[in-house]
């Protein structure tokens, strides 16, 4: 397959698509990569990197590629240059961008959306949400240890002892078990609440401590928490209340798929903690776990300082690219043919739940679903 890697247009992303190990993975797999002039340099990737791995630096890459692999969505200009049955692998929020879903369509682009990888034993490897809720756990770690004006560790001295810091992590998924890994590694007493039955123990082995409330567990499909009631959302925040306050650093990571993110924590219980304590909201960018964060920016509530999480994992460019771009050399192995070419099996489960557009058609249902909407919306044309 020829491979083309686009230059990130997003000035917010800072990742790129495949790294030049993955460039030659794919160049010994017979696969000839094409790279847009620049794409990895603010990942820290040159060009001549990229030509000693195997690819070929060409500006015209789209438009005479088989594949062309992004990190956002190709933007509109992309699109409108690709040839049709060329396929393109790239997150894909489909709900965010239905126009350029309609356009994909339409031009006979057959699309794969990394976030819409199961997540089975066998889609690990291509787990993209996975492997970018790593990084951004790590990091919502060290930023509230770079935040917070005291150490994390217990520290006995000869002049007195400081206490350990006092970490509460609500949600602990991917990214909170190693927001809770990284604190305890750090020295901090972490405390965490997830609404599914499963977190307990997973909190526990990463050295946690799990908060219990005196509330249902909320199980969605697949693994996934569901969304909350108003009545359970105001009974969670006001029992998390106590253990808010007790905390030097709050750390939010929860989300429910396909929705705005929870209200955890009102600005209220915010303003009940000590007034150097800190805040992260990993979830800020889709609606916030904390009432009043703001996505990339520090803003105060009362005196604790917020951090509003935005493109996190792209905080660490490198390693989050490097991740990235090894889930996408996997997914590009189950979507190449015997003879090397693009090839889509719909047998397979992980091809069939991953592609958003096909041969002309929107496949994924929830999509279709949401294009039907907006056309009702509209009404008739004029
Ligand atoms: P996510 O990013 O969708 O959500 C993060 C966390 O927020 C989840 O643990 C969720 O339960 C929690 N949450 C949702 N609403 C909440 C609320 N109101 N209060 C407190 N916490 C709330 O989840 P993520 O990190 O993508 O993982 C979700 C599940 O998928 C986990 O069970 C994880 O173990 C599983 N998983 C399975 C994989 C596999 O089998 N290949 C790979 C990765 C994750």
């Amino acid at each position: 397959m020829l491979i083309s890697v686009l230059q990130e247009r997003a000035p917010e992303e800072t990742r790129v698509a495949l790294v030049p190990a993955a460039v030659a993975k794919l160049a010994a797999a017979g696969h000839r990569v094409l790279i847009e002039p620049g794409a990895g340099e603010r990942a820290g990737f040159g060009d001549l990197e990229y030509v000693q791995a195997g690819a070929q630096i060409a500006a015209q890459g789209p438009e005479r590629a088989d594949l062309v692999v992004s990190v956002r969505p190709p933007a509109a200009e992309v699109a409108a240059r690709l040839r049709r049955g060329t396929a393109s692998i790239s997150f894909l929020p489909a709900a965010q961008c239905l126009d350029l879903v309609r356009r994909l369509a339409d031009g006979g682009i057959a699309s794969f959306a990394l976030e819409l990888v199961p997540r089975i034993s066998r889609a690990q490897s291509m787990d993209a949400l996975s492997s970018q809720a790593l990084l951004a756990g790590y990091r919502c770690a060290i930023v509230a240890a770079d935040m917070l004006p005291r150490p994390f560790p217990l520290n006995m001295t000869a002049a007195g002892t400081l206490q350990p810091a006092q970490v509460l992590v609500l949600g602990a998924g991917v990214a909170g078990l190693q927001a809770i890994a990284t604190c305890r590694r750090l020295g901090a007493i972490v405390k965490a609440y997830d609404v599914r039955a499963a977190a307990a123990e997973e909190i526990r082995s990463v050295g946690g401590k799990p908060i219990e409330l005196d509330l249902e567990t909320l199980e969605g499909g697949g693994g996934y928490a569901r969304e909350m009631t108003a009545d359970r959302a105001r009974r969670q925040q006001e029992l998390l209340g106590p253990h808010v306050a007790a905390a030097d650093v709050l750390i939010t990571t929860a989300a429910v798929p396909g929705r705005q993110a929870p209200r955890l924590v009102t600005a209220d219980s915010v303003r009940m903690m000590r007034p150097d304590a800190v805040v992260i909201d990993l979830a800020a960018e889709s609606g916030g776990n904390v009432e009043g964060s703001v996505p990339g920016e520090t803003v105060r509530i009362g005196k604790v300082r917020v951090w509003g999480g935005s493109n996190v994992p792209g905080q660490m460019p490198g390693p989050a690219s490097q991740l990235l771009a090894q889930n996408i050399v996997n997914l590009i192995g189950l979507l190449t043919g015997r003879e090397g070419g693009f090839s889509a099996d719909f047998e397979d489960e992980i091809v069939a739940a991953a592609c958003v557009t096909y041969g002309g058609q929107v496949r994924h249902a929830p999509t279709q679903a949401l294009l039907r909407e907006r056309l009702d919306a509209e009404g008739p044309p004029q």
